[in-house]
């Protein structure tokens, strides 16, 4: 993968795929400490201690259409080869949590890419599932909570064209936010 938004995309998919209502993503971006992070946060079904000592094997899937799981093991050796690394806890019935670190200024450190894009598509295509959305670069923060939107909307749905144009520019303007001069 080339972008560490297709790792979040795939890692989001994840959660969603474990049944979570609630979803939280929380990306740190810090050049000075030299560190780029992401949490995501799930209250899925969880994974049982002997899954989880096997889950960053690429033979480790409760997939049934092929054997072969690769959206862990892939983001595992993105974040080692710029010599950080992922940490996951789990609790069965309670959910998951998945934590990547990256070495900020890695020259193989792949780029965030179209993280817009990556929370757009989950937010509109899985409107049962609330996601909060937190990116955190320097001292600046954009962050965006599915429950307040839809509280704001009062049962208008996430997929009505007007309100996705809305979103789109809305994720758009948060993430220019955290770059503009
Ligand atoms: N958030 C989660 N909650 C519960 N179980 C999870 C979670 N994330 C992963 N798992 C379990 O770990 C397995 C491996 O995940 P991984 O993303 O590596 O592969 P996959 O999702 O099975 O396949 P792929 O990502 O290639 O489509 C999953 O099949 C699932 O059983
Ligand atoms: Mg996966």
């Amino acid at each position: 993968m080339k972008e560490i938004s297709l790792h979040i995309l795939d890692i989001l998919q994840n959660s969603i795929t474990a049944g979570a209502s609630l979803v939280e993503l929380c990306i740190t971006e810090d050049a000075e400490k030299d560190i780029f992070k992401f949490y995501i946060k799930d209250n899925g079904k969880g994974m049982d201690k002997e899954f989880l000592k096997n889950v960053t094997s690429p033979f480790t899937t409760k997939r049934t259409t092929r054997k072969v799981g690769l959206g862990i093991p892939l983001l595992k050796l993105a974040a080692e080869s710029t010599g950080g690394g992922i940490n996951i806890s789990s609790e069965l019935g309670v959910g998951t949590t998945i934590e990547a670190v990256f070495s900020y200024s890695h020259i193989d450190r792949q780029p965030l890419g179209n993280i817009v894009d990556t929370m757009f598509t989950v937010i509109t295509a899985y409107e049962n599932t609330d996601f909060l959305y937190i990116h955190k670069s320097g001292d600046r923060e954009f962050k965006f909570d599915t429950r307040e939107i839809k509280k704001i909307l009062g049962g208008v749905a996430l997929s009505e064209p007007d309100v996705m144009a809305w979103l789109l520019d809305y994720l758009k303007e948060g993430e220019a936010g955290l770059t503009a001069e």
